[in-house]
């Protein structure tokens, strides 16, 4: 469902293979949203939440570290997309999971699907012109 398109391809490799683990763990996302054998998926969006979120922080760390090695003119805006989403993400607490735990998975899955796309599309598709 979820996955890397050509079009997603940045032509930069390492990055390229960092997104497209970041979409393998939105497709885990939307796999754990659809199964209906678990009935609290409680400790899987949470372990979900936690993977997602060091990934994104190794994830970005090292596409700024590669910006700041090629003297890349953009990247502090692309810092602050990158902050922006971290604490988006740190709003995912346990008790907003556990307060509703399909509308919180859904929405989870929609931020990040639309935030991955729009921003590889707007930010990150740049860095290697
Ligand atoms: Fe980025
Ligand atoms: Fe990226």
């Amino acid at each position: 469902m979820y996955e890397m398109k050509p079009e997603y391809f940045t032509g930069i490799d390492f990055i390229d293979k960092e997104h497209a683990r970041l979409f393998a763990i939105a497709d885990e996302a939307y796999q754990l949203l659809k199964n209906e054998f678990i009935p609290d998926k409680y400790d899987h969006i949470m372990s979900l939440i936690k993977e997602l979120e060091e990934y994104t922080r190794y994830h970005f760390k090292h596409e700024e570290e590669y910006m700041q090695s090629i003297g890349y003119k953009r990247l502090l805006s692309q810092k602050v997309a990158h902050d922006d989403f971290i604490q988006k993400i740190n709003e995912y607490t346990p008790d907003v999971v556990d307060e509703n735990q399909k509308d919180t998975l859904l929405e989870l899955l929609n931020f990040l699907a639309t935030w991955l796309v729009e921003h590889i599309y707007r930010q990150d598709k740049l860095i290697a012109e």
